[in-house]
């Protein structure tokens, strides 16, 4: 199972003011906002703990049938800029976050073995749906995988394994 999603800084500069107030405390546990006040670039490090935190989100959502909005219970653990885990409700995942002048893109999956077999969709790739939550057709097998897609601003990212 995997996640992922990513983060147009520019757009995200333009319409969230993460520093308004309540914004930290109502999606940040204390030592997330911990990271975030010592962090070189605390406006990016919000966007890189954000993006892991829907990548993770799009896999435990999918695992457990559970909707909702519910940023605090999804944890952090935050090994270094580019790789940590999520914990939800006792189930971890892991995360690997590339970090550009341009975009956050976060990338969740169950085992680390994962990592290896990620494969990037092309856009024109189609896609389906069941509840919102997307899959494609394998052309030789014929049989469902489950894909993750996320678009922001200027980016369009789509991956499987
Ligand atoms: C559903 C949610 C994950 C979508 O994230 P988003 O950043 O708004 O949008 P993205 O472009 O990254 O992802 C949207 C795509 O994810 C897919 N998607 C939607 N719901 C999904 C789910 N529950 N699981 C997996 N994929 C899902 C869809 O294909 C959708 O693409 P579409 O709009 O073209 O159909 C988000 O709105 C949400 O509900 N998050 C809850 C978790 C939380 O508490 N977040 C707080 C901030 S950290």
């Amino acid at each position: 199972m995997i996640g992922n999603d990513i983060v147009d800084l520019a757009l995200a500069k333009k319409e969230s003011n993460w520093k308004r107030k309540g914004f930290l405390d109502k999606i940040f546990t204390p030592k997330e906002q911990l990271l975030i006040s010592n962090a070189i670039n605390p406006e990016v490090m919000v966007w890189n703990l954000w993006s892991r935190k829907e990548a993770a989100y799009k896999i435990y959502n999918r695992e457990t049938g559970i909707r909702g909005y519910f940023p605090l219970q999804l944890v952090c653990c935050f090994e270094n800029e580019i790789s940590g885990t999520v914990v939800c409700n006792e189930n971890t995942y892991f995360t690997q976050t590339i970090i550009s002048d341009e975009f956050i893109h976060s990338i969740a999956v169950v085992k680390k073995e994962y990592f290896n077999e990620i494969k990037t969709l092309n856009s024109k790739t189609k896609i389906s749906k069941t509840n919102g939550i997307p899959f494609i057709i394998d052309e030789q097998t014929k049989i469902e995988k489950p894909v993750s897609i996320s678009h922001h601003g200027r980016f369009w990212r789509g991956i499987s394994v």
